[in-house]
């Protein structure tokens, strides 16, 4: 079939072709076709299709957002807290495995690396709990050597002030005992021959009084020379009885009580009984100094058995009522030539001496004072000679 084509106005085309019967021409057949509706029609089409296409972007965007959340958001969401909470210390948190893929993957390794990171934290504060447990022994033995070597530095300048005043003392003895002796002798010489009853009373009070010298020199030699320790065995209360009846005699009109409460079945006590009545002398004379009437004077013993002590001790304690010390004269009473005296009353060498003769023992002295509430002195004795 032939088609006749032509354009017939603007955006119109004509298309008219004939009808044959047996070759015959019986008619002719015309349509007309505008491009406009075309492409109008195409527009609309057109308009369609950017219509889907928002559309099914929208709808594929939401899905893929509602994925996204489900499947990756909320996941990351408990991985984040988690992660928080133990950056906050929470160590025992765990974050719930999502199901399978990569975030339960992550969610895995996590948990692991928390459960390490509990277990290294404990072993590390296990470890510095020792450490700070060793660091703390350790200095309290470093406190406990200073402690010893403060104490062994004060007892070699106590025993060295008194090796120099028992030297001194020898000194002058020897520079003066000889030319004392030398006087009693001439003195001793001239009384032979003869003279006035005058003259001869004169030489007796001079011999009298050198030989007063050299005895008062003996006397100091004797208290401050280091003589051997004789020891036996010493029983305290009547030495105590015997030293209480000595120092009375200073007590003479004063309102001081002097009380014995050492018990009478005390078991002896290895020791040197005249160094030990000079340590009671020293502590009783100094008790009488430090207290104003009216006050007491107790001396006491006990026998001390220490745990962990294979011998037991012996404690004798003379405690008193008086006007006692204050820390730093607590802390320097027992240094040589301390005294808090006035000059000529002290001598600063009682409780140094009482020291040396209680170490001499093997055993100890301790000093307990109170300004205002009085001083106990605590003499511990070994009861097996070492
Ligand atoms: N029982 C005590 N009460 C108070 N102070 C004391 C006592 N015993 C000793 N002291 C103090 O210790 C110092 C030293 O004593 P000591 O060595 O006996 O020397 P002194 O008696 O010659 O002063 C004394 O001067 C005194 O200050
Ligand atoms: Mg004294």
């Amino acid at each position: 079939m032939a088609f006749d084509r032509e354009p017939v106005g603007a955006g119109v085309w004509r298309v008219s072709t004939p009808l044959r019967r047996d070759e015959a021409l019986v008619g002719a057949a015309q349509v007309e076709l505008s491009l406009d509706e075309l492409a109008h029609l195409k527009r609309r089409l057109r308009l369609i299709d950017a219509a889907i296409l928002v559309c099914s972007t929208l709808l594929i965007s939401v899905a893929l957002a509602f994925f996204l959340e489900r499947r990756v958001g909320r996941p990351v969401a408990v991985l984040v807290a988690g992660m928080q909470r133990a950056e906050s210390g929470e160590l025992g948190v765990r974050v719930a495995a999502a199901r399978g893929g990569e975030f339960a993957f992550v969610a895995g390794t996590f948990n692991r690396m928390l459960s390490r990171i509990e277990e290294l934290t404990a072993g590390l504060e296990s470890r510095v709990r020792r450490a700070t447990r060793d660091l703390a022994e350790k200095n309290r033995e470093l406190q406990q050597a200073n402690e010893r070597l403060w104490q062994a530095q004060l007892e070699v300048g106590r025993s060295g002030r008194l090796a120099a005043l028992g030297q001194m003392a020898a000194t002058i003895a020897h520079e003066l005992g000889t030319p004392l002796n030398s006087v009693l002798g001439y003195t001793q010489l001239l009384q032979r021959e003869s003279w006035p009853a005058d003259e001869r009373e004169k030489l007796a009070i001079i011999e009298s009084q050198v030989q007063r010298m050299i005895e008062t020199m003996r006397s100091v030699l004797d208290r401050t020379r280091d003589r051997e320790l004789e020891r036996a065995p010493v029983a305290l209360a009547p030495l105590v009885t015997e030293a209480l009846t000595m120092v009375s005699s200073r007590l003479a009109g004063r309102d001081l009580a002097l009380e014995n409460r050492v018990p009478l079945d005390l078991p002896t006590v290895p020791a040197d009984a005249a160094a030990l009545r000079q340590v009671l002398l020293n502590l009783l004379t100094n008790a009488i100094d430090a207290t104003e009437p009216p006050g007491t004077i107790t001396v006491r013993a006990a026998v001390l058995s220490q745990n962990g002590r294979p011998a037991p001790s012996l404690e004798l304690t003379v405690s008193d009522t008086g006007h006692g010390m204050a820390p730093e004269e607590l802390r320097r009473a027992v240094e040589p030539f301390y005294t808090t005296k006035a000059p000529g009353r002290g001598t600063g060498l009682g409780l140094a001496i009482v020291d040396h003769i209680v170490r001499a023992h093997g055993g100890q002295l301790e000093v307990e004072s109170e300004r205002g509430h009085g001083t106990s002195v605590h003499v511990r004795l070994p009861m097996e000679a070492s």
